[in-house]
């Protein structure tokens, strides 16, 4: 099989976006859009660092490409189906089930125990609380998060609250784990330790990671940088190309 057919046939698999724009507002003349006509593929097992200025369209992009936001103009497959095209109910199933999602502030409930927490995804699908928690248990351990389960989030560092929140993103095993500054809240060793822990994790279930964010030993991580100013693609770096997430990863020492 041909390079450009391997290709086409992973894409197929992946998420796609094409010549995306977004405008925010009702007088889309007069503000410049957000997202001028972006493309982008993110095979399964990829990890992409999304980096540029603030205002440059990162976390639109992320939104869009996580059919939280729809766009103006162009297009989002995910594994060869239109995101716009999708009713509401299925779209609301693709957030929960096939992507995951990991914010600045972890965005933890905080009256619940960490464990809970993790398994909350699986609970608003319907799942029982004593199925959901059994489920989430075994996410601490790989995480460094062991014995940490029945904490509330205001008793857990920084770091080790992040980490919740990447459990949580990954306990439903999405397709793609989306994260908007997933470290911006961190010091540089802890922003190490979160990156090794999603990466690992990424690569153990075979997801896909977008990652946003301002710092360059984050994006280190990702097997390609995506670089965005104005709205735009300006450049992407495949460092190693169908290299798998963990095999990205520098070396830190622990
Ligand atoms: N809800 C909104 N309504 C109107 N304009 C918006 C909205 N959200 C973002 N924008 C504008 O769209 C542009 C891109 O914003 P975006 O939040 O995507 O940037 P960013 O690259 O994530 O920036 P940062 O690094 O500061 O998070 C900016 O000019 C911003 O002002
Ligand atoms: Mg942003």
């Amino acid at each position: 099989m041909s390079n450009a057919m391997n290709h086409d046939q992973n894409a197929s698999e992946g998420l796609v976006a094409r010549d995306l724009v977004m405008t925010y507002g009702r007088s889309p003349g007069q503000t410049p859009p957000a997202l001028g006509g972006v493309d982008l593929t993110v095979l399964p097992g990829e990890s992409v660092a999304v980096m540029g200025p603030s205002g440059s369209g990162k976390t639109t992009l992320l939104h869009v490409l996580a059919g939280i936001l729809r766009p103006t103009g162009g297009q989002v497959l995910w594994r060869g189906r239109d995101v716009a095209r999708m009713s509401d109910r299925e779209r609301t199933t693709l957030r929960r089930k096939d992507f995951g999602f990991v914010f600045q502030q972890g965005m933890l409930l905080p009256e619940l125990p960490a464990v809970e927490n993790v398994a909350l995804p699986l609970m608003l699908d319907g799942v029982s609380r004593r199925v959901a928690t059994r489920q989430a248990q075994p996410l601490f351990a790989p995480l460094g998060l062991a014995g940490l389960e029945k904490r509330r989030p205001g008793e857990l560092s920084g770091g080790q609250a992040q980490r919740v929140a990447i459990a949580r993103a990954m306990v439903a095993r999405p397709g793609v784990v989306f994260a908007d500054e997933p470290t911006g809240a961190l010091d540089q060793h802890t922003s190490a330790e979160v990156m090794r822990h999603l990466t690992d994790l990424a690569a153990h279930t075979g997801a896909a990671l977008v990652v946003v964010t301002h710092d360059e030993n984050v994006a280190a991580w990702c097997g390609t940088v995506v670089r965005v100013r104005d709205g735009r693609v300006v450049e992407r770096t495949t460092r190693r190309p169908g290299v798998s997430v963990a095999a990205a990863a520098p070396q830190v020492a622990q």
